[in-house]
């Protein structure tokens, strides 16, 4: 458009996007899933009979959405933080204060898999999500430091050298207090063996925001090597009870 063109309406804007967005995926129609919307404040999905019939020649993308990186055919977890997760720096420099503080590989192996909920999916309850799908192929302990923190970051441990961060009076409110099932679940993984690795993910998080950090995954690889199970047929592939979460990763816009 030259500087003397009429401003495009915003009508226009969202046919432009629209047609770009159909050249780009090809024959297929890409569709959002109702959590999409939901995100700007609305319950709805598309409508599959309409949109067929509206692009009567093509059909439902039912697998890799072109607009997005490409995965490979058995992909692993470095693939996914390459590819899929889009707050890497965060996780890399939370994982490079574990390191740095010399804990053990499964406590870096925690703060390095700590927010995958958060960067690769969903920021609600990401303590859980992120387990869950890292829980067939971690050490127990790592997958449970990893639902932990989602509840243990918001109750200090002075002698841990944790306190309550400033960053949340700032986010959500000094009157902010935590949801019952918050409070349970700090109460159950207070006395619990493995309850310092879920904290010194708390204690290795609240510093890992800079975003002039220099970090690398390379310098992870080794470790991810000898505490990650990368299943031969790739993340999403190997029928592990949390396969499914991988795939969906992979393809958020698959039709079914
Ligand atoms: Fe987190
Ligand atoms: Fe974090």
């Amino acid at each position: 458009m030259n500087e003397h063109a009429r401003p495009q309406t915003l009508s226009e804007r969202a046919d432009e996007l629209e047609e770009q967005m159909m050249h780009e995926l090809g024959e297929r129609i890409a569709t959002k899933s109702v959590l999409f919307g939901m995100a700007d404040g609305k319950v709805a999905m598309d409508n599959g009979p309409a949109l067929k019939a509206a692009n009567p020649d093509k059909y439902f993308l039912m697998g890799a959405d072109p607009r997005l990186p490409k995965m490979p055919a058995k992909p692993t977890l470095i693939d996914f933080f390459n590819n899929r997760f889009a707050s890497l720096n965060h996780l890399l420099q939370s994982a490079t204060h574990a390191l740095k503080g010399g804990h053990n590989e499964k406590v870096v192996m925690a703060c390095l898999l700590h927010d995958i909920g958060v960067a690769g999916f969903i920021r609600c309850d990401h303590g859980y999500w992120g387990a869950q799908m890292i829980e067939p192929y971690v050490d127990e302990e790592v997958s449970w430091a990893v639902r932990m923190h989602q509840a243990l970051r918001f109750f200090p441990d002075s002698a841990a050298g944790y306190e309550y961060p400033q960053m949340y009076i700032n986010n959500f409110g000094a009157d902010y207090k935590p949801e019952p099932y918050i409070v349970r679940e700090y109460e159950r993984a207070r006395n619990h063996k493995w309850y310092m690795t879920s904290r010194l993910i708390c204690v290795n998080d609240i510093y890992s925001f800079d975003p002039n950090a220099k970090v690398n995954l390379d310098d992870f690889v080794d470790i991810i090597g000898r505490n990650f199970k990368q299943p031969e047929e790739g993340l999403g592939f190997d029928d592990s009870p949390s396969a499914h979460m991988w795939r969906t990763l992979m393809w958020p816009t698959r039709f079914l």
